[in-house]
């Protein structure tokens, strides 16, 4: 038997117990006559002790152990002299009788400990290393945890687990795909799915009325803090519902996560359900981080048309948040907030601010463009109270402006460290828009996905003015980030074609790309909808991580690449003259 115990179970009450432990050598420590060693398991780290005096040979081959050589000992439980309370097993030792190496190691890239000396890249290229250390470990049980509570959730409510295939066809809605070559079909390709998103509609259409999976999705698009190439849903649909009803069961499924996993209560009350276009008018933002206030006040009947100031005169949008207790601020906080609004991800072309002072008088960066009545009336209007900071941001593109806005207000809600991490602020945003005009496509797009349903009360203005309808879409949020998203599905083939109509496909091209799903609907297709949840979303943050990367077991770096197999990689020509493909170089 390799071991009798782990790690990380041994106690005080254990004393005297003869055990087998095995596990890495953490550390070896020398003291005097002594030699203390940590050894570590998944489960904990226990100190083991061999004594020079009586038992010479086996202190000397403790003293050649090496950092993460795999050994096993036999020993007996005793008490330690000091204790060490930050440890579970901090109270005992093991004095050890026996010790066999089971396996060296080369001297690690990094120190396998919590606060390690290894870098991002490093860390990435060993991430079998890095899973080593108890703060990675711990996000991966945590994830475990998560997804059997989720099971545990959807299976009380009668939800069915159903797995759909990775190898699919291209869909050439949202982001791009990835595609992967077939060798008995030359010439042509499948995709990975983006989502299950057809094929859960297809379920219900099959009549399997509550479906999930915890399913893994393939998206090429640009790298961020969350989001990764591939990334992993809860993807779920059920049938015979509105939009009540979805939000009703994935809000309570919410609730039950936040409590069993994260031991957090959110509460009887129900989430805020906030209009998408009021979401953007007072955060700039359709995932509004609500841990704090600091709302959008549109100041253009204030200073549009009452001064000298060109920039606000020529504006489309003017507008303020009020950081409370700011006006003190330094010059060069002031021109960190410049440069940060001004930085080429952001984009804005400068930053305004104005000062209240203690006795109420404002003292404006563009004080000499206007009157003090109307600085008066600015303080008044945004309701900025002595010691307040007025910030300010203008531009010809009232969203952009607003989104420019949206990030100064997550800036200074950072700053004043009102974005704690053990706080969580959930909603509902619903009502968007059916459609988003695409500059680089030249045409309208779907704003969630072209399946899903306009509000019926919108329907005849598909032909007059579609770009004002909204569909029956909703996303959850939690602290600024989109945790969800879903909708009331079109389950009726004529509507279905005016939106792929509406979306500038031909009837060929919606039949060539679709024609499996508006067949389906023929058949007796029943009202249905769903939502899908970002699993690596909801553990990060649970975690309180920075990036999504830190509870997946092998991510991929920013660049999309698996640092630690080195993929993608270039393959043998022979691999791709079976599959009749060429590699034209530039
Ligand atoms: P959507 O595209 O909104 O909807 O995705 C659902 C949720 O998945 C998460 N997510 C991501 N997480 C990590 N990395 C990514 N690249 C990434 N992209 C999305 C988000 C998001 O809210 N089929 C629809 C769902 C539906 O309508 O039922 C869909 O995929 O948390």
């Amino acid at each position: 038997m390799y071991r009798t115990k782990t790690c990380g179970e041994l106690r005080i009450n254990n004393v005297g117990e003869s055990v087998t432990l095995a596990g890495w050598v953490q550390r070896v420590r020398k003291m005097g006559g002594m030699t203390f060693v940590d050894l570590r398991d998944r489960y904990g780290i226990t100190q083991l002790v061999f004594n020079e005096e009586t038992n010479a040979d086996l202190c000397a081959q403790a003293n050649k152990l090496g950092r993460e050589y795999v050994v096993q000992v036999v020993g007996t439980v005793g008490e330690r002299y000091s204790k060490n309370d930050k440890m579970p097993t901090g109270d005992i030792e093991i004095t050890v009788t026996a010790l066999t190496v089971l396996n060296a190691s080369d001297v690690p890239p990094f120190t396998i400990e919590e606060n390690t000396d290894g870098g991002d890249e490093l860390r990435m290229k060993y991430r079998y290393l890095d899973l080593r250390r108890e703060v990675v470990r711990r996000n991966l049980e945590l994830r475990h945890k998560f997804c059997l509570a989720v099971r545990h959730f959807l299976d009380e409510k009668g939800f069915l687990e159903i797995e759909t295939p990775v190898l699919v066809g291209s869909t050439p809605e949202g982001a791009r795909d990835f595609i992967v070559p077939s060798r008995m079909n030359p010439g042509q390709f499948y995709a990975l799915p983006q989502s299950p998103q057809t094929l859960k509609q297809l379920l219900m259409v099959a009549g399997m009325d509550r479906y999930f999976q915890i399913v893994k999705c393939f998206r090429d698009e640009d790298l961020r803090a969350d989001r990764q190439p591939e990334f992993t849903q809860i993807d779920c649909e059920m049938s015979f519902v509105e939009q009540d009803d979805i939000i009703n069961t994935f809000e309570e499924m919410a609730k039950y996560l936040f409590k069993e996993v994260r031991g957090y209560d959110l509460g009887d009350a129900p989430f805020l359900r906030l209009p998408w276009h009021e979401a953007m008018r007072r955060f700039g933002s359709d995932k509004p981080d609500m841990r704090f206030g600091m709302e959008f006040i549109e100041v253009m009947d204030v200073l549009k048309g009452t001064g000298e100031f060109g920039v606000f005169n020529e504006a489309a949008y003017i507008g303020a948040i009020v950081a409370e207790g700011c006006a003190a601020y330094t010059r060069k906080q002031l021109d960190e907030l410049t440069n940060f609004v001004k930085s080429p991800q952001i984009g804005a072309k400068g930053l305004v601010y104005a000062r209240v002072d203690e006795q109420g008088n404002v003292k404006s960066s563009v004080d000499k463009f206007y009157a003090p009545e109307v600085m008066q009336r600015l303080k008044e209007f945004t309701g900025a109270k002595p010691g307040d900071l007025i910030l300010m941001i203008s531009g010809p593109d009232a969203m952009k402006a607003r989104k420019q806005l949206c990030e100064l207000r997550l800036e200074m809600g950072s700053r004043l460290g009102l974005r704690d991490k053990n706080k969580f602020a959930l909603l509902w945003v619903v009502d968007f828009p059916m459609f988003e005009w695409s500059e680089e496509e030249g045409r309208l797009m779907a704003m969630h996905h072209p399946f899903t349903s306009p509000k019926p009360c919108d329907i005849p203005k598909l032909d007059t003015d579609p770009a004002s309808v909204l569909a029956d879409a909703y996303d959850m949020v939690c602290n600024g980030v989109e945790v969800g998203g879903g909708s009331i599905r079109i389950h009726d083939a004529e509507l279905q074609a005016k939106i792929f109509k509406t979306l500038g496909f031909t009837p060929e091209r919606a039949k060539e790309q679709f024609g499996f799903l508006m067949n389906a609907f023929k058949y007796g297709a029943p009202p249905h909808g769903g939502l899908a949840y970002g699993l690596d979303r909801w553990v990060s943050l649970f975690a309180g991580l920075d990036s999504i990367r830190d509870c997946i077991a092998f991510p991929k770096n920013n660049s999309g690449r698996d640092v630690m197999l080195d993929a993608p990689s270039f393959v043998d020509q022979k691999q791709l003259d079976e599959l009749m493909l060429d590699i034209v170089k530039e």
